[in-house]
């Protein structure tokens, strides 16, 4: 792999081996004091496509390589962060670490097992989602007011359920108590793309991982990687570049959101 730039202090140059990438991140140092450092990290094809096809086929718009650094680089966060849809669509495992495993993570400074964090207005799921396997201790669903009773005793017994006052979650107050209540200092947002416009959009966002795979997709309309209201024209969010790393013509960007001064 091939390192173009990096800020890391005391990183080699030139060509890196893959697991030099993204080492040691410690995100939850830079945290702030009410609520956990947050990354967004996303795959989109050249023409900006973060969506190719149905459910599964998420997957398949990077490589091995695109896999291995999204499981680094979430891998060092307390917490991974769901929007319902990717829930509904993609629908992924909790995945539960052997001894070996929980030991790297404890070594790198973050909770033993990941904290797995769906967001919803609703719950209004076709079934259980498969995350809740992990259970009440691994994984915490925030759900709107509306949430039917059945859905709240549904998922009161499966995960932890945390019940907004309003219909939408408050995602300033689900870092915060993600922070206060569940020790959270970094999180993983993987999407999808309502739930990072939301963040965004909110100042939630710290940093933006983004891997850009060498496939175009076409289509005259399509999903990006933030989809909500747009920011005003001179109010762009700005953002600085900390790394770039390309592989087989496959490009890693790290941004971090550039704060007014
Ligand atoms: N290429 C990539 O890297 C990548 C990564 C992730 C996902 N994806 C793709 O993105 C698609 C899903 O993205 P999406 O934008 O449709 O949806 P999403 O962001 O996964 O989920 C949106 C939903 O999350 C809930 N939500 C978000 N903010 C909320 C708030 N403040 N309060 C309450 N609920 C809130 C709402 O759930 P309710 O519907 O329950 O109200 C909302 O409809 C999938 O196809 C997935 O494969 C791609």
């Amino acid at each position: 792999m091939l390192r173009l730039h990096d800020d890391t202090p005391g990183l080699p140059s030139g060509e890196v081996p893959r697991e030099a990438v993204y080492a040691n991140l410690r995100f939850g140092d830079r945290a702030p004091a009410d609520r956990p450092y947050v990354v967004v990290n996303m795959v989109a094809t050249i023409d900006g496509k973060v969506v190719i096809g149905g459910p599964g086929t998420t997957r398949l718009i990077g490589s091995r390589t695109d896999h291995y650094l999204m499981t680094r680089i979430d891998g060092q966060c307390d917490a991974v962060l769901f929007g319902a849809n990717l829930l509904r669509e993609d629908d992924p495992r909790y995945p539960f670490h052997d001894e070996a495993r929980r030991a790297r993570r404890v070594a790198r400074g973050v909770r033993p097992e990941p904290l797995w964090v769906g967001v919803t207005s609703r719950a209004a799921f076709p079934r259980v989602p498969r995350m809740f396997e992990g259970g009440a201790a691994r994984t915490v669903l925030f759900a709107g007011s509306g949430i039917a009773p059945h859905d709240r005793a549904t998922y009161g017994a499966a995960t932890t359920l945390v019940v907004a006052d309003g219909p939408e979650v408050s995602l300033p107050e689900m870092l915060r108590v993600l922070r206060d209540d569940f020790g959270v200092r970094s999180a993983c947002c993987l999407g999808g793309p309502a739930l990072n416009a939301g963040m965004l959009r909110a100042g939630l966002v710290d940093e933006v991982f983004c891997t850009i795979a060498p496939k175009v997709h076409n289509g005259q309309r399509g999903t990006t990687m933030f989809e909500g209201e747009p920011f005003p024209v001179d109010a762009l969010p700005r953002f600085d570049l900390a790394a770039v790393h390309a592989d087989d013509g496959e490009v890693y960007l790290r941004y971090r959101v550039r704060r007014a001064p």
